[in-house]
């Protein structure tokens, strides 16, 4: 079933994103669309304001605003779990050791600085891709162009 999901290339994976897009593409994914952003605070805490309870939560906000990030519009067969599969484990450590073929394990660094991003349901997807590419009123993060 061809779903749509948002991949995010986070701040430390920004100068690898050449080889990101490249494993992105070989996998079977068609990127859609695609902005390079610089994320105020504000808008990291509403993007993950589901983990505003959790210890790692300033942490997160601190490095996702730390410099600019990619956002791209991701389409593919079952392409939320699809790509999170492609993504690996949270935790990049975790990534190498469990599947060391993956973009955590080959570009990330560590828990919080990851690499990337991917929805984790249809519904996030749908929320998170109207976040980065509204289809009406509000233009989204601004591009750091
Ligand atoms: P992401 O898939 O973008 O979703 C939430 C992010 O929080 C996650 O990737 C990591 O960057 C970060 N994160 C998740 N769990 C932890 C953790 N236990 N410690 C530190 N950072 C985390």
């Amino acid at each position: 079933r061809k779903e749509k999901t948002l991949a995010l290339i986070k701040p430390d994976a920004v100068p690898k994103m050449g080889s990101i897009i490249e494993a992105i593409i070989v996998s079977g994914f068609t990127i859609t669309k695609a902005k390079m952003v610089l994320l105020s605070r504000a808008e990291a805490m509403d993007f993950y304001s589901e983990h505003q309870s959790k210890s790692f939560f300033h942490d997160l906000i601190t490095f996702m605003t730390s410099g600019p990030i990619v956002a791209m519009e991701v389409i593919g067969d079952d392409a939320v779990s699809s790509w999170r599969k492609l993504l690996g484990p949270t935790n990049c450590s975790v990534a190498r050791s469990e599947s060391p073929e993956s973009i955590r394990a080959r570009f990330g660094t560590d828990g919080t600085k990851n690499a990337a991003h991917g929805s984790d349901s249809i519904t996030s997807a749908a929320r998170e891709l109207e976040f980065f590419f509204p289809s009406s009123g509000g233009r989204g993060p601004k591009n750091t162009a």
